[in-house]
């Protein structure tokens, strides 16, 4: 009975633990499963990570994860293309050869001199006008002397500046140039011409029955006295052999640019120069104040109102802002740029004169960008000594640095952008961003009233806003529809500007 009771026992003892195990082994087996299918889940969310619903098989999934490296690799190196590279230009060339009917300069006894008025872009494009005068007039040039009354007030002479017996030369083809007027004829009668902005190839024609009463024309100014357009072809060759080949700084100033272009890619490899025209001058001849102290603000004031030369006095500066007729300011440039995508080790040279209000004032520039470099810093003390107390000069090593760099973008088109701008076309459209000043304001004042932020969304507007202000491939733009009579010319872009397609030709074209 023991027995049997125990074998009873022993019998439901091993059922009971049967089922026990049996419910272990469901238990396990729900477990495994969950732990499958979770594992499944997560890799699955983790593959779809990129927004895109898949129906392939988890095989072609695991596949994809180098796949979608490479997406990220290359996104990378589009936006660098995107920052730095150079806009689409294939196949393009500087072509400054003359034509087949073009003939040699000859000896001349009709003698050119000129006084070349403003600071050095309009001297340097001012220069290259008259050699193209000169030789429309079939006369001797000159060396010309350089204006010292500006508000530079820069006493370099032209051999201070320009490799005077490289111009001499290099123009040997087609203007006769000379130091200076043959003794004797320096103290004969000479006549004196304003020539008119903007002439034309029949203008000067005209002009040259000058030479049948005098020997010498002195021409008093050289900015703009030559028309952007509807020239020979031969004549704008001419002014670009002139403006890109014969210009050449002196050689001190050609080889401190050199180092100091060195310099700055030794550090970072690429960087942006920056022309920060936030200058005293500058602000007081348009007027702007925006973002000044009342101070400020009179004393840029006053120096318009002493200055003979600026013909505008009144100005109201909100206007003139919104007009995008300001320079940007420093802070700014900063968000522009930011937007634009540049990250904030950008290494970013200052191409300018004194900033007005200094180093406060380049504040909230820095905080956005701390890698800003000043000649001041690139170059030792001695490097810069006897540059820096002529403007011209500096002036000069700011044109190098600008025209080499990766990236330039001008705060305001004056004549150095253009003319920086117009050399990096001419060498293969290099990377020129030029802010839409008039659209930025919005920007700028939209952010300041906090109806925006800096962010993704606002980065997607400024770029879309210069897609199509990057230096790429264009002709000339010509005059404003509807403006009438001479101020058409100034509504025209400069020919130095945009040298495109006189000076610049595509592989097919002829050079
Ligand atoms: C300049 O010289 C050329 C060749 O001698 C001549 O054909 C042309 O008419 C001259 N131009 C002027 C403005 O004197
Ligand atoms: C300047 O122009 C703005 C905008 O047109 C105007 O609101 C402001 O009153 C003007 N300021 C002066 C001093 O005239």
């Amino acid at each position: 009975m023991v027995n049997g009771r125990g074998a009873f026992q022993f019998h439901s003892r091993r059922a009971k633990l049967s089922r026990k195990l049996r419910s272990i082994a469901i238990y396990l087996a729900l477990l495994v499963t969950f732990f499958l299918f979770t594992l499944i889940y997560i890799s699955r969310k983790g593959l779809e990570g990129d927004g895109q619903q898949g129906t392939a098989s988890d095989e072609i999934r695991s596949e994809r994860v180098p796949e979608h490296e490479d997406v990220l690799h290359s996104e990378v190196h589009m936006k660098d293309q995107q920052l730095w590279g150079t806009p689409f230009s294939f196949g393009l060339h500087p072509c400054v050869k003359s034509t087949s009917k073009y003939k040699a300069a000859q000896e001349t006894d009709r003698y050119l001199t000129v006084r070349s008025n403003g600071g050095l872009n309009q001297m340097r494009t001012g220069i290259s006008d008259m050699v193209a005068v000169a030789r429309i007039m079939n006369a001797t040039l000159i060396i010309p002397q350089l204006d010292r009354r500006s508000f530079w007030k820069d006493s370099s002479s032209f051999a201070d500046i320009f490799d005077e017996a490289h111009f001499i030369k290099s123009l040997e083809g087609d203007v006769r140039v000379m130091k200076e007027l043959p003794v004797g004829i320096e103290s004969i009668p000479h006549a004196r011409r304003h020539f008119g902005s903007w002439s034309s190839m029949g203008y000067y024609e005209e002009m040259s029955h000058l030479f049948k009463d005098y020997q010498v024309i002195h021409a008093p100014k050289s900015d703009s006295r030559l028309a952007n357009n509807d020239l020979p072809l031969d004549i704008q060759r001419l002014r670009c052999r002139a403006l890109y080949h014969a210009l050449r700084f002196s050689p001190p100033i050609e080889s401190l640019g050199k180092k100091l272009v060195e310099r700055l890619r030794s550090r970072n490899g690429q960087y942006i120069a920056l022309h920060l025209r936030y200058e005293k001058d500058m602000l007081s001849f348009t007027g702007c104040t925006y973002g000044l102290t009342k101070a400020e603000s009179d004393e840029l004031r006053i120096m318009r109102e002493r200055v003979s030369h600026w013909k505008v006095k009144k100005i109201n500066s909100t206007e003139q802002r919104n007009e995008g007729s300001c320079p940007l300011t420093p802070k700014e440039v900063g968000i522009f740029l930011r937007t634009l995508g540049y990250p904030s080790s950008t290494l970013i040279y200052i191409a300018a004169g004194e900033i007005y209000g200094g180093s406060a004032r380049l504040l909230e520039l820095a905080s956005r960008f701390p890698n800003l470099i000043f000649k001041e810093t690139l170059a030792s003390t001695e490097e810069l000594e006897g540059f820096m107390d002529h403007a011209s000069q500096t002036a000069a090593l700011d044109y190098i640095i600008s025209v080499q760099s990766d990236v330039f973008v001008p705060s305001y088109s004056g004549n150095m952008a253009r003319a920086v701008e117009g050399h990096r076309r001419f060498l293969g459209h290099r990377r020129t961003i030029s802010p839409d000043r008039r659209r930025l304001v919005e920007v700028f004042d939209k952010l300041e009233r906090g109806e925006i932020s800096e962010g993704s969304s606002l980065s997607r507007i400024v770029r879309k806003m210069h897609e199509n202000r990057q230096g790429a491939k264009r002709k000339r733009r010509t005059a404003t529809p509807g403006v009438k009579g001479r101020a058409r010319f100034r509504t025209e872009e400069s020919f130095y500007e945009n040298p495109y397609p006189e000076c610049i030709c595509s592989t097919k074209s002829q050079s």
